[in-house]
């Protein structure tokens, strides 16, 4: 049977109603992708960026709040400094290459992680498409760079107990809205959905707070290939899940 075309997969979704307000991915498999083709690394990456792209307007199309993207986790600044240095230019380049597009689809793109430890002008570039985008409201796209979430978790406790040092704040007062404030995140619902590429089926040290209820789809496409059909795909397997949230059916 011939692959369903986006525009049908997008119109079941319509039909099926609802969507999740806020979709997360783990973009793996651009190393592999790259490898199966006798590539550079590098290049995988570089490919991975296309679909960004498809994954970004695949998520305006459906009407998604918040796309959640991890682009470069704490533990990936130990890779090989030629892939590091590598990582940093993409991410230097797709700010430019994309800032004003993004801009005008009303796109708000906010950079969440250890940001302090980027390079000057990955910084500085972070800094000014946060400060382009940042009164737009069509779509919030959360870029996770140089992030894990033990980090954050470990961050927002520190936070607290300094407020709780400080006399600010009682242990007791202390609840699960209180502590998602300290987050990175603070401000988005919960993802509802996480899809995971590559076939990989694993958290890999993200938003391990924020996933709590989440919906999990693991795509056995190597991120290069990922495209708005398969976003769709995931978004349609989402739609005829029964989410309970430790409760029973009503
Ligand atoms: C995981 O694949 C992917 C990454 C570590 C980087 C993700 C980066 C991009 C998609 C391109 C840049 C995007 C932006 C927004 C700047 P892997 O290298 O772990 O793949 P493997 O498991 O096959 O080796």
């Amino acid at each position: 049977m011939a692959a369903s075309a986006p525009a049908d997969l997008l119109s079941q979704i319509r039909v099926n109603g609802a969507v999740p307000r806020h979709v997360a991915i783990i973009m793996d498999g651009n190393g592999r992708w790259a490898k199966d083709r006798m590539l550079p690394r590098p290049l995988g990456h570089r490919s991975g960026m296309k679909s960004v792209r498809e994954v970004v307007e695949g998520a305006i199309e459906v009407g998604v709040e918040v796309l959640s993207l991890f682009a470069f986790s704490q533990e990936n600044w130990q890779r090989p400094a030629t892939e590091v240095s590598a990582l940093m230019s993409l991410l230097e380049e797709y700010i430019q290459r994309e800032a004003d597009e993004l801009d005008s689809q009303g796109v708000q793109v906010v950079m969440l992680g250890e940001l302090d430890r980027l390079p000057a002008a990955q910084r500085a570039a972070v800094d000014r498409v946060m400060k382009q985008t940042a009164k737009n409201s069509k779509l919030r796209l959360n870029l996770f760079i140089s992030y894990g979430a033990r980090a954050e978790i470990v961050r927002a406790a520190r936070t607290l107990a300094a407020e709780v040092a400080a006399g600010r704040l009682k242990p007791e007062e202390i609840d699960d809205a209180l502590f998602a404030e300290k987050l990175f995140t603070v401000g988005c619902p919960d993802p509802d959905l996480l899809i995971r590429t590559s076939g990989e089926q694993r958290i890999s040290n993200f938003l391990l707070w924020q996933l709590a209820y989440t919906e999990i789809y693991i795509s056995s496409v190597l991120w290069p290939d990922f495209d708005r059909r398969e976003l769709y795909g995931a978004i349609l397997d989402y739609q005829n899940r029964d989410r309970r949230f430790g409760r029973v059916p009503a």
